[in-house]
């Protein structure tokens, strides 16, 4: 296995993409440590030409971590029911087609231990288009002028699930999911459980305010938050291959899907959360 095939599409934003990985078999501890250097020093780690089944793509994240199920039940398989599906005809839509996810978000904010990383492994991609996109919200901050910096220092916010400010149609809930997503507070700037790293952490779909502060001036605050950690020069695009393997670290990312392709062709991945920490 070589790191050589680095694709880089913005000089700010972190990806690396790997080919000669086969992830149905066995890897050596040093191709193990390696992958997970790349992903923690990249955010986003790309692998190309996997064949996996559910269960091999179950095993493929136990290489990362520990693999959990996903809160919203009608997306998961029944086996094994950590992977999930996302496609623009998923089981819900029925015939009509619809994409989701296409606001920037980080995975499972709402949740007090949001999952340390996402995966998603592209089963059907349009024939143009339909590309993820992603923001390296540790650059966010390293550029972000201090006094903006100094405004969020020590600041914490609550992110709902049903926020007031999201922009997303939010999934309905059964009772029980209600019941495990009560309103968490998170803090916007937090400290990366592996590598020590500080990156801005917000949920745009997610926070509803900022603590401490009037509605007013949150909504302020995480305007020009937002505002500035939009700015292209930290985003990176991903255009899919079948059989990329796609994970990323959402301490320190968020991501989109992008509407740029037709709608009516099919756009599937399956999808595997990890375990991750309470936010500090
Ligand atoms: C997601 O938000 O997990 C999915 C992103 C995508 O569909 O590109």
């Amino acid at each position: 296995m070589n790191t050589a095939e680095i694709d880089i599409e913005y000089r700010e934003m972190r990806v690396v993409s790997v080919s000669g990985v086969d992830l149905t078999k066995a890897l050596s501890d040093s191709h193990i440590t390696l992958l997970n250097d790349s992903f923690l020093s990249h955010h986003i780690l790309c692998l190309r030409g996997q064949t996996l089944t559910p269960h091999q793509l179950v095993s493929a994240g136990r290489v990362f971590g520990e693999p959990q199920v996903q809160l919203l039940g009608d997306y998961r398989l029944d086996d094994p029911p950590e992977v999930s599906v996302i496609s623009n005809y998923n089981k819900l839509g029925g015939e009509k087609p619809h994409v989701r996810a296409t606001h920037w978000h980080t995975d499972d904010s709402y949740f007090a231990r949001p999952a340390k990383a996402t995966m998603l492994f592209a089963m059907a991609i349009p024939s143009s288009g339909g590309s993820t996109q992603f923001i390296d919200t540790e650059a966010v901050l390293n550029a972000m002028p201090d006094e903006m910096r100094r405004g969020i220092e020590g600041r914490r916010a609550v992110h709902k699930y049903h926020s007031r400010r999201g922009k997303a149609v939010v999934a309905v809930r059964t009772p029980e999911e209600e019941a495990l997503t009560p309103d968490v507070s998170h803090p916007l700037i937090r400290t990366h459980p592996e590598t020590g790293r500080k990156a801005l952490y917000i949920n745009p779909n997610r926070i509803d305010h900022v603590e401490g502060l009037s509605i007013a001036e949150s909504d302020a605050l995480l305007d020009e938050l937002y505002d500035f950690a939009f700015d292209v020069r930290f985003q990176y695009r991903h255009h899919w291959q079948l059989g990329d393997l796609i994970i990323w670290d959402n301490c320190c990312t968020m991501h989109r899907a992008s509407t740029d392709f037709n709608v009516f062709e099919r756009r599937e991945f399956q999808r595997l959360l990890l375990k991750g920490e309470v936010p500090i």
